[in-house]
């Protein structure tokens, strides 16, 4: 029998011919959903059952194609499944050998189904599990960066506006900026789950099934928090994918902005930490270089993300209701979306442990560039200075520090007193860098003591995070 002869396919009775070789091939999906198999075969095993316990299936029936199924499932995991391309998709690859293995049994399994719902099914319960993976392996990382953040809580190093030394901040502050832009893509994450985890099964191919189905006892099975209210937007709508790789764009977009920082900051020209040689590459020719590939990698890998995004959001927008062939289109942005944020994540999670800081570079770096301007500032509106007048008193002092190769603190009083009367000794109080942080002293502020208080309040946070530790959400 050739590849191509329909006696195999299970709608092979409306045709009279067989299938164009070429058409064949290129309508499989089966290359790339196969990935899909564990959860086909729960969808399967969920759905027998309900068959059984509704009278459609015999008990004896149920647990031949249940026996089938796992033993199918043993033959997948072993790689002795032949895949066929003739067969079309995963769920027919399935339902043929189910046949081949236990006779006209199998045959009754797609009873009240349709790949329609079942595909819609598969997706859900896959995805569903690979949301709780990048939960978990996101908080891994969320927790590297508290260790990290706690360890430098005094660290001092400059803060930028326009990557221009602004104010000094303390490290443990920036790094709890990322734990925040983190925090929100749990939350963006967990919040997905809940439209992820509704069951489409039961739409059948568009409009629901004449058997007597027991929807609710197949989501209770397959753990389902919902049953998708309406057949023809069950079957239809990916727009719980579209949602998870929108909410995994701004992971990625966040993951991006944090690598722009490390490939910056471990560069000779910053030189604030060091990656750990086993997270970079050399050069073949310059034995000079050691490069933050990993960094510049993630960085790169955001726009494959996106472009997932922008294919997912323009297949979906022209279909008319219901199901449509396109939407076969779904599976490999998704999965390489999936594929893609997992390695990023885990890279990321295991760098941090590596990340050695440079605090002395950081400190001379948040020295240089008058980082304490704003302090002085400060400092005279607090002697009855107007604001306008101290911003215009502190710029000649500048001036004359670039002039004299001098930062603030390294001026004595009398050099300072020539710009404002009102300046005396406790300046120096302000003028210094860890003055200037321990001065930020209020909730979101850059003190230490205010970092080493929003660690806590994370730590709170994350330990209460159900998706990522494996608890129901
Ligand atoms: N492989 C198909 C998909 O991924 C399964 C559903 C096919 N349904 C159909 N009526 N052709 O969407």
């Amino acid at each position: 029998m050739s590849d191509t002869d329909n006696i195999d396919k299970p709608w092979a009775g409306r045709f009279t011919a067989p299938t164009d070789a070429f058409v064949e091939a290129f309508t499989a999906s089966v290359g790339f959903d196969q990935r899909l198999y564990k959860h086909d075969i729960a969808g399967s095993i969920a759905h027998a059952r309900m068959l059984a316990h509704v009278g459609v299936l015999s008990e004896a029936e149920c647990q031949a194609i249940i026996d089938g199924l796992r033993d199918i499932e043993i033959e997948i995991e072993r790689g002795e499944f032949a895949w066929s391309t003739a067969l079309e998709d995963v769920h027919m690859n399935i339902e043929a050998r189910l046949t081949d293995r236990i006779g006209v049994t199998g045959k009754k399994l797609h009873t009240g189904r349709s790949r329609n719902d079942q595909v819609a099914t598969d997706i859900r319960l896959y995805l569903r599990d690979q949301i709780r993976l990048i939960a978990a392996e996101l908080l891994r990382l969320q927790q590297g960066l508290l260790t990290l953040a706690e360890q430098e809580a005094e660290t001092v190093m400059p803060g930028f506006t326009h990557l221009q030394t602004a104010q000094p901040v303390t490290f443990g502050h920036h790094l709890m900026a990322w734990q925040e832009m983190l925090m929100r893509d749990q939350a963006r994450l967990a919040d997905c789950y809940t439209r992820v985890n509704v069951m489409p099964l039961g739409a059948a191919a568009l409009a629901g099934t004449t058997y007597p189905i027991d929807r609710d006892f197949t989501a209770r099975e397959l753990g389902f928090a919902a049953i998708a209210e309406n057949s023809l937007d069950a079957v239809s709508d990916r727009d719980f994918a579209i949602e998870f790789v929108s909410d995994m764009a701004i992971l990625m977009m966040h993951l991006s902005r944090f690598s722009e920082e490390l490939v910056l900051w471990s560069s000779a020209q910053f030189d604030f930490v060091d990656l750990g040689d086993s997270f970079c590459t050399g050069s073949s020719i310059m034995p000079q270089k050691k490069n933050p590939d990993v960094p510049e990698l993630v960085r790169g890998k955001t726009g494959r993300v996106y472009g997932h995004l922008m294919s997912l959001l323009t297949l979906m927008k022209g279909q008319p209701l219901a199901y449509n062939k396109d939407n076969q289109e779904d599976k490999e942005p998704l999965f390489d979306t999936l594929d893609n944020v997992k390695g990023c994540l885990r890279l990321f999670a295991d760098m941090m442990p590596q990340i050695s800081v440079k605090r002395d570079n950081m400190r001379e770096a948040a020295l240089r560039g008058f980082s304490t301007a704003t302090d002085l500032a400060d400092y005279l509106v607090r002697n009855g200075v107007p604001f306008r007048d101290a911003h215009e008193i502190v710029g000649q002092v500048v001036r004359y520090g670039v002039d004299n190769g001098k930062d603030l603190s390294e001026m004595s009083l009398p050099e300072l007193h020539q710009f404002s009367e009102v300046i005396e000794a406790d300046v120096f109080d302000v003028l210094t860098l860890d003055g200037s942080v321990a001065a930020r002293d209020h909730i979101g502020g850059t003190a230490p003591q205010q970092v080493r208080a929003a660690i806590g309040r994370a730590r709170q946070r994350l330990s209460q995070l159900e998706l990522a530790s494996g608890g129901e959400v």
